[in-house]
């Protein structure tokens, strides 16, 4: 009997309704940045502390904006990843208790609620309806940026793991590009639309909870988590068509007997048992060098470092790092199932370093030679791209791959919670860094890079073409080896090293 149809148009439906959940949160990441200068200005009427006050520095007029202004526009923007470190620990709780397909349309009614409190944002205190929605929809997207990777990754065929994983990444690079692009001041940026601009955020989840109404859920939640053999058997089927599931089921049963093995693994059993340090090392590890790549750093300064950079129209320049991001990244979905997830990781990781080495020389030599500013502009474009690569989309996919089904939600919600809590890290202080640094400030990305290139050459693992259960037993049995002692063919594989040596 036949294996099943792997790429069925169930399984492309049920994959782009999850991802809609990931395009929200690019949205929600890019859109704060076009629109500030007016939302500070309506900030400020509300404020009744208009108009600002006038200096002049060194012989020109510069408006400085009253610091309550200040205040309530960096609460607006960082109150969303505040909301989203918070959320992040309840996604094994809600993935469990819920499922996943229940768990990602109850989540929904928050995107709904933040994004009309930021729509009606006009209609009341703007600056506190703001904030709010903004609180809202971070929290939000702390769930999905969750919930998605650990139902694509659980319905998603071994050989398409990878591909339809960076999905999620594609669909957050599209959701930041769209928000560039339509946060333009002649579209939707200007003083009359910014509040649809802001609350358009929401939208996305309204035709999400609609098509998830048709999505089947995820069959090893069924199976593992709730013991329903027949609707596993079922869902199974309506991914691949009619087939015969005892295979599929075969993989699921020993990836039980392992979850059975030990009673639920919570947080702190996730955090504590022997077994599960070395992927949670990993995990972790992937996700700090994603953040502490310096990627955001771009992303949320991408236009002030344009201008720092001497670039003419640095608005559009930022655009062009989001189409850049986004093609690259469907390059990304093309060959990660081919390449493999530590060579695109690694390749990426060291491109990165040698761009901010790059931009660094760009920077600091523009002074003496105006040229450099392409240097810098290309280095820029050249960072991102090797970003998309690799470190961007395989972190968000590859931890619900290096754990089977028992500590996947929790080590997914820490996963998570340390991305986020990276990423509000590194938007809070890069500013202050940067004044501290001036045009040196990438070398200390490249350092961080460097570090992280070393940590994923000698300690991450291939998981390409791997079963759940071959990746979870492989870390089992590099955890028995003695450290030095001689390493297993398959272990070599794993390091995608040749035996021949
Ligand atoms: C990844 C990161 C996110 C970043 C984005 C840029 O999804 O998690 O922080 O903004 O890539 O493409």
């Amino acid at each position: 009997m036949e294996s099943g149809k792997e790429l069925s148009g169930t399984l492309m439906l049920a994959v782009f309704t999850a991802v809609l959940g990931s395009f929200q949160y690019g949205y929600s990441l890019g859109v704060i940045n076009a629109p500030q200068k007016i939302i500070e200005t309506h900030y400020g009427r509300v404020l009744n502390v208009l108009p600002n006050e006038s200096l002049l520095l060194n012989g020109t007029e510069a408006r400085v904006l009253h610091p309550s202004v200040t205040m309530y526009w960096s609460l607006s923007v960082s109150i969303f990843s505040i909301g989203g470190m918070v959320s992040s620990f309840l996604v094994g709780w809600v993935g469990d208790s819920l499922g996943r397909i229940k768990g990602m349309f109850t989540v929904n009614i928050l995107a709904v609620v933040g994004g009309l409190l930021m729509g009606l944002a006009k209609m009341g205190p703007a600056h506190i309806l703001v904030i709010a929605g903004r609180a809202v929809m971070g929290f939000y997207c702390g769930l999905s940026s969750g919930l998605v990777p650990m139902y694509i990754g659980e319905i998603a065929p071994t050989a398409y793991r990878g591909a339809l994983g960076t999905l999620h990444q594609l669909a957050i690079v599209t959701g930041i590009l769209i928000s560039q692009v339509i946060g333009l001041d002649f579209l939707l940026g200007n003083d009359i639309m910014w509040p649809v601009l802001l609350g358009l955020s929401g939208a996305p989840s309204i035709l999400q909870s609609v098509l998830l109404l048709i999505c089947p859920e995820s069959p090893r939640y069924l199976y593992i988590k709730l013991g329903k053999e027949e609707e596993a058997k079922k869902t199974l089927k309506r991914f691949k068509g009619e087939y015969d599931t005892t295979k599929d089921i075969a993989e699921m049963q020993k990836e039980k007997e392992e979850a059975m093995k030990e009673s639920k693994v919570s947080l702190l059993q996730l955090i504590r048992s022997p077994s599960y340090r070395q992927p949670l090392f990993v995990a972790l590890m992937l996700h700090l060098s994603q953040q502490f790549s310096g990627v955001n750093a771009i992303f949320y300064y991408s236009t002030a470092i344009f201008t720092t950079a001497g670039v003419g129209q640095p608005v559009y320049a930022t655009i062009g790092v989001g189409v850049i991001n986004t093609i690259l990244t469907m390059v990304s979905v093309l060959i990660v199932d081919k390449a493999g997830r530590r060579n695109l990781f690694l390749i990426g990781l060291t491109g990165m370093c040698l761009c901010a080495i790059m931009m660094t020389v760009g920077l600091v030599l523009l002074s003496t030679y105006s040229w450099m500013s392409y240097i810098s502009m290309t280095a820029i474009f050249l960072f991102v791209s090797f970003f998309e690569i690799g470190p961007g989309p395989i972190p968000w996919f590859i931890v619900a791959e290096l754990f089977s089904q028992g500590p996947r939600p929790a080590a997914l919600a820490l996963a998570g919670c340390c991305n986020w809590t990276s990423n509000f890290i590194i938007g809070m202080c890069f500013p202050y860094i940067e004044a501290l640094c001036g045009s040196y400030v990438f070398i200390i990305f490249a350092v961080m890079l460097f570090g992280f290139t070393m940590f994923t050459y000698f300690r991450v693992p291939e998981t390409k073409g791997k079963t759940f259960e071959e990746i979870s037993s492989e870390f089992r049995r590099r955890r028995h080896a003695p450290p030095s002692g001689p390493k297993t063919a398959t272990e070599m594989e794993l390091l995608g090293r040749s035996t021949d040596a």
